[in-house]
């Protein structure tokens, strides 16, 4: 059945608040010299308070346990104990709460917010990060140090930093949609300020506080475009009138959040020249799946699942949509190619850039993914894998809301992460059915309004089409 509220969609310009948090956790009022450079005036409203809580003293955790992909190979690699990750409560955050050692997580919960603000929904029941953390630890006897605030904020990450001294972080913490960064002037400047200035804090907090912590960073295949040639893995050797160099590969970005991506390595990148820093790069693919081990526990450890034309990702929307009764929603040509891997193998390849820590100084790129797919090879499989199921599946190709090649040449290399030890987990048959079978048991709670793409790449800040105000 349809959800009335889910239809509403409200893209009023951007006025980022705190989030109002039970008044138990102790607050703390941030007086963060850079954002006041950064918000003047009434963008300055975009975080007043940070809210920091500790679920236990790290003193009573569980004795540590073995992780699910990584070989530990170096010694600095049985060297890290302590890992911090931010954006935390997300789709890919969520989940690494496998790590063997001490684990703190740091999240901004603005993403729920921008759920609540476009009315959109999880196709799965997401409990709170609080509730997460809790049944994670009654289940596993593991603790998770949680803290909430802003990584935009540096009073805030100074001291999350200065009280764990993380001997790695991993960075999801950013606005991850590429519609949402299109779909007005406030939104592009939001997700350029949030995820540059988030990275740059972490670079410098870094420097400051643990200059010897790791940085994993999650960028994106979205950062190369779709070039004519073969996509290397961050760098490219050229001989140009008689020399030779090897150079960052070129970045052809096609959207404000991939550019923000862009900006976040080239900044990574000159500081691990200029100050030594250690830095993965890990340009991820588009991620689908949803059921881990862990998730799969109990219902408070659900992940979150996007469909809508916002966040939602290619083949988990088809999924949805076969479940429905919904046509697929080719955009354009569906030629679209890009790389694609399975949520887990994105825990995994995190753990083995953690397990294998770049040298100091060095800016690694991986690039991240296992299989490449067309849009119109996702909407066969799906095609094939809901008849199976006894669906009737259906295929429409929309006018493309984005800017982009919809017939093109695209080999992208992806060996890195192998080498490390990464065992792909394939799109099968299998696990198709399983997605499909998965998305059918909460079909009740899918918005069908939320389905059609809402964000127009050419008519930026117009009014989406196909959502109510
Ligand atoms: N999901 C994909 O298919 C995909 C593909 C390629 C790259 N990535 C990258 O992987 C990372 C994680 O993606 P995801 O799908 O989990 O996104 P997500 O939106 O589900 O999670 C991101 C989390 O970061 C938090 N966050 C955002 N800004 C923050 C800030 N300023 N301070 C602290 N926390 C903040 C959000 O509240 C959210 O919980 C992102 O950097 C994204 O760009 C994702």
């Amino acid at each position: 059945m349809e959800k009335e509220s889910k239809d509403r969609h409200d893209y009023k310009p951007l006025n980022q608040r705190a989030t109002v948090l039970p008044s138990y956790f102790n607050q703390i009022a941030s007086s963060s010299p850079l954002k006041k450079l950064v918000y003047q005036g009434k963008r300055s409203q975009r975080c007043c308070t940070t809210i920091q809580a500790t679920t236990l003293p790290v003193s009573k955790e569980a004795k540590t346990q073995p992780t699910s992909g990584a070989n530990h190979t170096s010694n600095e690699a049985s060297q890290t104990k302590r890992v911090m990750v931010i954006g935390g409560d997300g789709y890919c955050g969520l989940l690494p709460s496998t790590y063997p050692k001490r684990v703190m997580k740091l999240q901004f919960l603005v993403r729920r917010l921008f759920d609540q603000q476009l009315g959109l929904d999880s196709l799965t029941p997401i409990s709170s990060i609080h509730n997460h953390i809790r049944r994670w630890k009654s289940l596993t006897g593991k603790t998770i140090q949680l803290h909430i605030g802003d990584v935009c904020d540096f009073e805030f990450l100074s001291k999350t930093f200065k009280s764990f001294e993380p001997d790695a972080v991993i960075h999801f913490g950013e606005q991850r949609s590429a519609p949402y960064s299109m779909i007005d002037r406030s939104r592009a400047v939001f997700t350029q300020n949030n995820n540059v200035i988030g990275t740059l804090n972490v670079l410098f907090a870094i420097k400051e506080f643990s200059d010897q912590c790791h940085l994993v960073k999650l960028g994106t295949m979205g950062e190369y475009g779709t070039p004519n040639i073969d996509i290397e893995e961050g760098f490219i050797t050229i001989t140009h009138n008689g020399r030779t160099d090897t150079l960052p590969y070129p970045k052809q970005a096609s959207s404000f959040y991939h550019l923000s991506k862009v900006h976040d390595s080239n900044n990574i990148a000159f500081t691990c020249k200029a100050w030594g820093i250690r830095a993965t790069d890990l340009n991820q693919g588009v991620v689908y799946g949803v059921r881990t081990d862990e998730t799969a526990m109990h219902e408070e450890l659900y992940n979150r699942f996007d469909y809508d034309g916002v966040f939602g990702t290619a083949l988990n929307r088809f999924c949805v949509q076969a479940a429905v009764g919904h046509p697929l929603t080719v955009y354009g040509k569906g030629g679209q190619t890009r790389g694609y891997l399975d949520i887990r193998d994105t825990v995994q390849c995190v753990e083995l850039a953690i397990a294998n820590p770049a040298e100091r100084g060095e800016f690694r790129v991986f690039n991240q993914f296992t299989e490449q797919f067309s849009v119109n090879e996702l909407a066969t499989l799906v095609t094939k894998a809901g008849e199976k199921l006894g669906l009737e599946v259906q295929t429409k190709s929309v006018p493309n809301p984005r800017v982009e090649a919809e017939e093109h040449y695209y080999n992208a290399k992806h060996t890195k992460l192998v080498e490390l030890g990464l065992k792909p987990q394939l799109l099968s048959d299998s696990l198709l059915d399983s997605l499909l079978n998965f998305t059918i048991e909460f079909k009740d709670r899918v918005g069908t309004k939320q389905i059609m793409p809402s964000v127009s790449w050419g008519k930026i800040g117009a009014k989406p089409k196909t959502v109510a105000a």
